[in-house]
């Protein structure tokens, strides 16, 4: 089944609005290098709507790095799918390991998440990942076995209009790349999961690598026939440096 590629950049806590614009024009005069990649930018929530101006017209996508499920209520701090669609957004991280790690973001409020984006008009990407401590034991299948089956545990099974994004825990920011044949490994098992939920609507799904991906080792793991793009951190804070991830990503 054809899937095209995607390159997405994860800024997390990065950036000013200007730092923002002026990456923006940097993507935009680039783009044409990476032709036939879908290309998408993850800002915090104050430069989505300086993407959405910059980028407008260009096709990239603009995804929020989380956001709640509720649509409006007390609840100080959060941000809704409908906030974040008003804004400019197009797509929404959910799940990322540094929202379960560091904010406690659990399986049971994704299952929630994932719906309501799709509901507001936004593409959900739900980020699965094994720690060090469960790679060891063995139990990385049954991780992501189950941050899959919960995560997606209330959409229907025509909703299969989702990204899942691969990132063992260990090899984020720490310059650790999985290797090719287990980012594979891990890819066709996550695929194998989604079909249990979606059917052969599973083959449509894209999965994205993420962890510690940089310009000169995207193109062995992109090379993989599960992987069907990055999502990138650190090495997305440059615009050059997230074309260069994109156009190893061409097929
Ligand atoms: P990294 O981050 O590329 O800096 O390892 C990836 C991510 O957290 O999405």
């Amino acid at each position: 089944m054809m899937r095209s590629p995607l390159v997405a950049g994860n800024w997390k806590l990065f950036k000013l609005r200007a730092e923002a614009a002026a990456f923006a024009a940097d993507l935009k005069g680039g783009l044409s290098s990476a032709a036939g990649v879908g290309i998408a930018v993850c800002p915090p929530f104050t430069s989505i709507d300086v993407l959405a101006t910059g980028l407008a017209g260009s096709g990239v996508g603009i995804w929020g790095q989380h956001a709640s499920a509720a649509e409006s209520g007390a609840l100080t701090g959060e941000i809704s799918m409908g906030m974040l669609k008003d804004a400019g957004a197009t797509g929404v991280l959910l799940g990322h390991s540094e929202r379960r790690q560091l904010f406690g973001e659990t399986d049971a409020a994704l299952a929630d998440k994932v719906p309501a984006a799709l509901a507001a008009g936004l593409l959900p990407v739900l980020c699965v990942g094994e720690t060090d401590a469960e790679r060891e034991s063995g139990a990385t299948n049954e991780v992501l076995a189950r941050q899959v089956r919960e995560g997606l545990g209330k959409l229907s099974p025509t909703q299969a209009d989702i990204v899942v994004a691969y990132e063992p825990v260990w090899a984020i920011g720490t310059g650790k790349t999985a290797t090719p044949e287990l980012a594979q490994a891990a890819h066709a098992w996550i695929r194998s999961q989604l079909a249990e939920r979606f059917g052969e609507a599973a083959g449509s799904i894209r999965i994205l690598y993420g962890g510690s991906v940089k310009p000169d080792n995207a193109a062995t793991l992109l090379s993989q026939p599960d992987v069907d793009g990055a999502l990138v951190g650190g090495a997305s804070l440059e615009a050059a440096s997230l074309l260069a991830i994109a156009a190893a990503a061409r097929r």
